[in-house]
């Protein structure tokens, strides 16, 4: 997979993609991760790439020439109709659909070119996503100062869930939502911890046993923390 992301802060993402599984991801190839200025691709007289809004009110609104000039320069066209096969361009944005495991999974599936556009200030001129944007995505309901943090989170989620980026150690399969519950309790040695003790199905060597405690674990927190999940379209209980 090859990820693009487009922001007015390139510096911001110095070493974000440099540690754990997404730095192995990228050394072994299985991802390549380019960001760019979008002020590089403002050709205006101050390089400006935002603007005020047509109609008036608060703040200012991201320009669209710099970003189309952008998508350009990675894509060699700024009409989506016309984008290679496999290839999607997300907007970062609060207005977006929710980004959820399973829309991580799909972007895993099924692409290979990914260009995330970050917005920021009041938001980014509509003709953007009219034009350039495949699906505009929120990472959850409330508002962060721009979409590179929005970025990072999607570029990990996607990462982690391409073949061969976990290793053989780990499996995105026990992960929390891949199988709609959150993930059991995990514990490690000392046995004994300041009188805190590990649980004993989980020392008595019983496979089963261990994945049946593990099974109603994940149901429990579940319950406890993410009722929701548990709830289907209408509000009936699927577990
Ligand atoms: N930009 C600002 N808030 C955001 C959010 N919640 N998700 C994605 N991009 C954003």
């Amino acid at each position: 997979m090859r990820i693009d992301v487009l922001t007015i802060f390139p510096e911001f993402f110095g070493q974000v993609f440099d540690f754990g599984i997404i730095r192995r991801a990228r050394l072994a190839e299985i991802v390549s991760v380019n960001v760019h200025d979008i002020r590089d691709f403002a050709f205006n007289k101050h390089r400006m790439t935002d603007d005020r809004p047509f109609g008036g009110g608060d703040g200012m609104v991201m320009k669209p020439e710099p970003i189309f000039a952008a998508v350009e320069h990675i894509l060699g066209t700024t009409n989506r109709e016309d984008y290679p096969p496999r290839t999607r361009v997300v907007l970062l944005s609060p207005q977006g659909t929710v980004f959820k495991q399973a829309v991580a999974q799909r972007l895993a599936d099924e692409t290979e070119h990914l260009v995330l556009i970050c917005g920021r200030y009041e938001g980014v001129d509509e003709r953007v996503n009219e034009r350039l944007v495949n699906e505009e995505i929120s990472i959850g309901d409330y508002v962060l100062s721009g979409g590179e943090t929005a970025a990072v989170v999607v570029a990990d989620a996607v990462i982690r869930l391409l073949p061969e980026a976990l290793g053989s150690e780990t499996s995105a399969a026990n992960d929390s939502f891949s199988d709609g519950l959150l993930d059991c309790p995990h514990y490690t040695r000392p046995a004994d911890f300041m009188g805190m003790k590990v649980p004993d199905v989980l020392l008595s060597g019983d496979h089963a046993a261990i994945e049946k405690w593990r099974h109603e674990k994940a149901l429990e927190k579940t319950r406890s923390n993410r009722k929701d999940l548990l709830e289907g379209e209408n509000g009936e209980c699927e577990s």
